[in-house]
């Protein structure tokens, strides 16, 4: 395997084993034709790219049937918010903005009284950002072809954002060059992912799944954008998912500022751009799987099966990687109509509307959705007061 962006053989491989579709929820007359995939991640010693060797196609993750709705969290909707004003430096009036994989427009609709169009492959998810925001929406892939064969969307905005999108795309070379394309000179390009340093940092292995094709840092980034023109002039630490980085990037910037120069050196020195961390990360996963089943089955003996919540796609690896299933997890309760009453990818653990979400219930319940602590804490404050207890996948959350 070679890397996805500067084509160099890769090694030193983290194996996840056979994987789902992280978002495939499946009822049960799905279960005999169920796709798997290997799972598994490499590092580019050269351009430091931590990345998936194989991914399955892009029309099989991101369709009509797309069950992961932006707007679900109260948490990401204000975090959206500020995100639109952190940009409002960059843009004027007459600006116009384009944002890569607006989902159900929990980004975009802040900007709707600018110049604006969001690119969304996924048909659902797009149509409720027309026709319940109101917003100007294509519903296709961001790509190269896109931009060469829409004229209009060449050289064209000043502004384009994008959350948690960029990973998905597999070929970052093309994404890169499309993003260069249709922005004009000088323009900023704002985009923002979960953090390989905080992966590294709380082993949130369950970040790696088939649609997280890169977990990027500010190495890889600067090395993929410049090639394009694209120069990484700032960046800022995001706590959302589990710990976030937002990217700024400008075309042909005349000057990289010396905090960029600086936070590339410390990362440096912290390893995000050495094969040892990532060897280390290897064998971090494998301890944390170990901690975790363990625990889980005293937990097991002791109590009974107990409930899991957040039917997160994290939650796929985990289940996949740990092999847990059924026999010690009853069920996930979640917020997601696409969901419930279906059925967990590959483990095929049932789903349940956190409606029934009886606080008397439960002691103990695995919290996949980990990133939203605060606000599922918020709703489920009797569970707390109860004494109920979250446990996590990993020691290190
Ligand atoms: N930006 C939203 C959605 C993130 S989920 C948020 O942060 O909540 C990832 C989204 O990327 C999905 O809606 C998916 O359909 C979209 N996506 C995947 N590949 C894409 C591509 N090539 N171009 C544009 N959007 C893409
Ligand atoms: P998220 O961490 O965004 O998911 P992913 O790992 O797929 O990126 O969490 C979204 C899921 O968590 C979604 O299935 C809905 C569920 N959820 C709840 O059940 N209750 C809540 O209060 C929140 C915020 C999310």
């Amino acid at each position: 395997m070679k890397c996805r962006n500067c084509n160099i053989k890769l090694d030193n491989i983290v194996n996840f084993g056979k994987m789902p579709l992280a978002n495939r929820f499946l009822k049960k007359n799905q279960f005999k034709k169920e796709f798997f995939f290997k799972l598994r991640a490499a590092f580019c010693k050269k351009c430091f790219l931590f990345q998936l060797t194989e991914s399955p196609k892009p029309q099989q993750m991101f369709n009509r049937n797309y069950p992961f709705y932006s707007h679900t969290s109260n948490g990401m909707i204000a975090h959206f918010k500020k995100f639109f004003t952190f940009t409002k430096k960059f843009i004027g009036k007459n600006s116009k903005i384009l944002e890569i994989g607006c989902n159900d427009g929990i980004l975009l609709k802040n900007y709707k009284n600018f110049k604006h169009l969001g690119v969304e492959p996924s048909k659902n998810v797009a149509n409720i950002a027309k026709k319940k925001f109101n917003l100007n929406v294509i519903n296709n892939f961001f790509n190269l072809d896109l931009i060469e064969n829409n004229k209009k969307l060449k050289d064209n905005y000043d502004l384009i954002i994008s959350a948690n999108v960029i990973c998905h795309i597999a070929d970052i070379n093309n994404l890169a060059k499309a993003v260069s394309l249709s922005l004009k000179t000088g323009g900023a390009f704002v985009f923002e992912e979960p953090y390989l340093g905080d992966v590294i940092q709380k082993v949130s292995y369950d970040q790696i799944y088939d649609e997280h094709i890169f977990l990027f840092s500010l190495n890889s980034v600067k090395n993929i954008f410049k090639k394009f023109g694209l120069d990484l002039v700032d960046y800022k630490k995001q706590t959302t998912h589990g710990g976030s980085m937002r990217y700024i990037l400008q075309k042909n910037a005349t000057k990289i500022p010396k905090k960029v120069l600086n936070a590339l050196k410390i990362e440096r020195q912290k390893g995000l751009c050495s094969v040892e961390k990532i060897k280390k990360f290897k064998l971090d996963c494998q301890k944390q799987k170990l901690f975790f089943v363990n625990n889980l089955k005293k937990i097991v003996k002791k109590y009974g099966k107990i409930s899991a919540y957040g039917a997160t796609s994290k939650s796929t690896t985990i289940l996949n990687y740990c092999n847990i299933d059924n026999k010690y997890i009853d069920c996930i309760y979640d917020t997601t109509p696409d969901k419930i009453n279906k059925f967990s990818p590959g483990k095929h653990i049932p789903i349940v509307n956190h409606r029934k979400f009886h606080f008397k219930d439960h002691k103990i319940v695995i919290l996949f959705a980990w990133n939203h602590l605060k606000e599922i804490q918020k709703k489920e404050i009797k569970f707390i007061v109860n004494g109920g207890r979250f446990i996590y996948h990993s020691s290190k959350i």
